[in-house]
């Protein structure tokens, strides 16, 4: 079930009723920080109805040729700024992840093509890497290799927080992509999924993910 949106009378905002007093804390918990790619958060009203700035322009989507450095510019800032290092057994780092990354919470602003980061309601402290190959793999669903393989070039060169990715975590991609699957099934989304290079594109990350960190 979708959250209730609805536009202010003015047009200059939005009002979404999170589904859970759960949601809400996840959402406001991002939009507060104040990101410059967030759109501004302007209040909770009631228990449960998020007011927001509203971005003029549409959402990406896998038909445009996308910005890699604007989109993995938005996942260095708000991992950098959510960072926790865990010392023990040995040093890794979470960071709040967006997880959602379906290219429909990313929104192009008409009047500048500035790209914005949407819907907190998912996001939850894990592993940075995760929101990088979560977001690839919608990327790899419909591109074609040689396409796939330059964006996926750019997009990681792009992220700035080299040092937090750990090739421990190998393993996970795996896991993620299962994880993946699993949720497009349950949502019953139809992406226009080529299987062929989705299959060839999921190779890639898989073998050359954590050469862009080594
Ligand atoms: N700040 C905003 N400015 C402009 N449009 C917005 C904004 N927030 C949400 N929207 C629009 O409303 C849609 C749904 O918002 P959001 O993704 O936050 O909720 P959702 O219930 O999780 O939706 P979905 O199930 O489609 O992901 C977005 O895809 C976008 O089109
Ligand atoms: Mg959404």
């Amino acid at each position: 079930m979708k959250s209730q949106i609805d536009v202010s009378n003015n047009g200059n905002s939005i009002l979404k009723t999170c589904r859970s007093h759960e949601e809400c804390f996840r959402e406001i918990r991002v939009y507060s920080l104040g990101l410059d790619f967030i759109p501004k958060y302007r209040g909770l009203q009631g228990t449960n109805k998020i007011l927001l700035e509203r971005i003029i322009g549409k959402s990406i989507s896998l038909s445009i040729v996308l910005d890699a450095s604007q989109l993995a510019r938005m996942f260095s800032i708000l991992h950098l700024k959510t960072l926790i290092k865990i010392a023990s057994p040995h040093q890794t780092y979470r960071t709040i992840c967006h997880i959602d990354t379906n290219p429909k919470n990313y929104l192009i602003r008409a009047a500048d093509g500035k790209y914005f980061m949407i819907d907190f309601s998912e996001s939850y402290y894990s592993i940075p890497e995760h929101d990088l190959v979560n977001f690839l793999l919608f990327i790899a669903a419909s591109h074609q290799p040689d396409k796939f393989k330059s964006f996926l070039s750019s997009f990681l060169s792009s992220y700035t927080n080299k040092k937090i990715i750990s090739n421990r975590h190998k393993t996970l991609i795996i896991k993620w992509t299962s994880i993946f699957d699993h949720r497009r099934e349950k949502f019953r989304k139809s992406l226009n999924i080529n299987r062929e290079w989705q299959y060839l594109n999921r190779r890639l990350i898989l073998n050359s993910f954590y050469d862009f960190f080594s």
